[in-house]
């Protein structure tokens, strides 16, 4: 354990006027059970907890002691409980990353910009309307313009290939195969302080499906990639986040929590495997008109329970870390009287906190109550692929009530927070994808935004846009941070030739 002086973590918070702790254990869950500390622990807990004060009185507690957070990490982390004037009690967390800088010495939370990733330059092969074409990107914002359907989307598609193995709009990969073409192949060249050069490749035949490469070698296990080149995508496809039905939005927490933590991507593969072989079962016992053996479907149901409460629990923890991050990031985007919130209760009794054998009882029972209706209709009823999240306005669920623009400051504060969750979670600013979502935002939204986007803690974005003249006078192309990357059809004259030829 590491003590580290309280004042310095709270000056950097400056809206931080009270702050209360609480405990992390070494696995990362938040404790509410001083039983589970040492004495030595105890006493600090006591010391600190009640409020305190960095203004005038000085600061009542001297340290706060970091716990090691988690088996992705390894690293100190400690859950902070921050109270403003005014306001109700707000979680907080202080990131890992954030932790270490002070700890390095460097007095400022947040990574500098030059440990982020960047990604260098794009070549596309055959990929969507790009019959054979390369970018280059400057480490800030990149402003991609040119007509409609020109290919701009297809550049952000790329880019999350390199970074996700997979598109933000299809799961078929042939989609992105361009017409009359028998493979494509995106690649991309990534640098950064901690690896000097990371080169990838997405290659795609129809015969043989995709591989990805990693400096030039196969990689075996494509998901070994996630979440080492974080990178949040906010198109206009993520209004169905706010809008539609609960799908996406399990999606959107798989994505997020997966890159975070190979742990969950495991768990949620296994959980994933079993769900299908268990669905198989019934299935067929339903069709054969004979009950399911009792010991087959015990033992793939015990092996749900087991998978699936290790996504509860990850999703739980990450709906309350979530939940203030979005809130942050909602207040930052304008003076807003609406409050955004979020609730998570997969299973009744449940509550943030809950031990594992709690959620396993509560899911195996569950399961006991729906097991009719899964005879009847030979599928699984319940469990972590049926859960939804609900995203809130002033506690109202915005996709019931909200008005347009609330949907679409919502969408934005929900990006903003996932970059920064992911910002936390694995210690890199991600690449931000911007998929046309300037063109219907108003001046002083645009500009708040990219404001946002060239803050200190940010690093690379990859912006689209139809028209350049809505960033005039907001960004500045002169600088070697960020660059303007105009398509136009020279650009794409191998892609019109090929039309031509066709
Ligand atoms: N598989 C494909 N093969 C060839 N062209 C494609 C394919 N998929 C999409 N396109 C073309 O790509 C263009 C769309 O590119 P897109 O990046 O979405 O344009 P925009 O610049 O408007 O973002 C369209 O002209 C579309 O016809
Ligand atoms: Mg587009």
């Amino acid at each position: 354990m590491i003590g580290i002086p309280l004042h310095s973590l709270i000056a950097d918070q400056q809206i931080m006027t009270h702050a209360r702790l609480i405990w992390c254990d070494t696995a990362g869950n938040r404790s509410d059970h001083p039983a589970a500390h040492t004495r030595n622990r105890i006493t600090t807990k006591k010391r600190a907890e009640g409020t305190v004060s960095h203004s005038a009185g000085g600061v009542a507690a001297s340290s706060i002691w970091l716990l090691d957070r988690g088996e992705r990490n390894r690293e100190p982390g400690v859950i902070v409980t921050r109270l403003p004037i005014g306001a109700s009690e707000i979680d907080f967390v202080i990131p890992a990353a954030r932790v270490r800088h002070w700890l390095a010495g460097t007095g400022r939370p947040g990574a500098p910009k030059t440990s982020s990733m960047i990604l260098l330059e794009i070549r596309l092969k055959d990929f969507r309307a790009h019959r054979s074409t390369r970018f280059s990107f400057g480490p800030g914002i990149n402003l991609i313009c040119g007509q409609n359907g020109i290919g701009k989307t297809n550049i952000l598609e790329a880019a999350h290939y390199l970074c996700l193995t997979k598109s933000f709009l299809t799961s078929t990969d042939a989609y992105a195969l361009r017409d009359g073409a028998s493979f494509f192949e995106v690649e991309g060249d990534f640098t950064g302080a901690r690896r000097e050069r990371v080169r990838v490749r997405a290659a795609y035949t129809a015969s043989g499906g995709k591989r990805m490469f990693l400096n030039g070698s196969p990689i075996d296990r494509t998901a070994s990639l996630i979440g080492q080149l974080p990178v949040v995508v906010f198109s206009p496809e993520d209004h169905k986040l706010t809008a539609d039905g609960p799908d996406g939005r399990r999606r959107f927490m798989n994505i997020v929590i997966s890159q975070s933590s190979s742990v969950y991507l495991a768990d949620l593969m296994r959980y994933r495997r079993t769900l299908k072989q268990r669905n198989e079962l019934l299935l067929t016992a339903k069709k054969s008109g004979q009950p399911a053996s009792t010991d087959q479907l015990a033992s793939w149901t015990e092996e749900l329970i087991s998978h699936g409460t290790s996504l509860y629990k990850a999703r739980i923890e990450f709906s309350e870390v979530y939940a203030n991050l979005l809130r942050e990031e909602h207040h930052r985007l304008g003076p807003s009287v609406e409050e955004p919130g979020l609730t998570y209760t997969p299973l009744p009794g449940v509550s943030s906190g809950a031990e594992r054998g709690r959620v396993e009882n509560a899911f195996r029972e569950a399961l006991q109550k729906s097991s009719r209706r899964e005879r009847e209709r030979g599928i699984t009823m319940v469990g972590p692929h049926r859960d939804d999240l609900v995203f809130l306005l002033d506690g109202k669920e915005i996709r019931r009530y909200g008005s347009q623009g609330q949907h679409r400051t919502f969408g934005m504060a929900l990006k903003l927070a996932q970059y920064r969750y992911l910002f936390d979670a694995t210690d890199e600013p991600p690449l931000m994808l911007l998929d046309d979502v300037f063109d219907n935002l108003d001046r002083n939204r645009i500009s708040i935004f990219l404001d946002i986007l060239r803050g200190d803690d940010m690093g690379q974005s990859i912006i689209t846009a139809a028209r350049k003249d809505i960033f005039h006078g907001i960004i500045d192309f002169s600088n070697t941070r960020d660059r303007l990357i105009e398509i136009t059809e020279a650009v794409m004259a191998e892609t019109f030739a090929a039309k031509a030829k066709d």
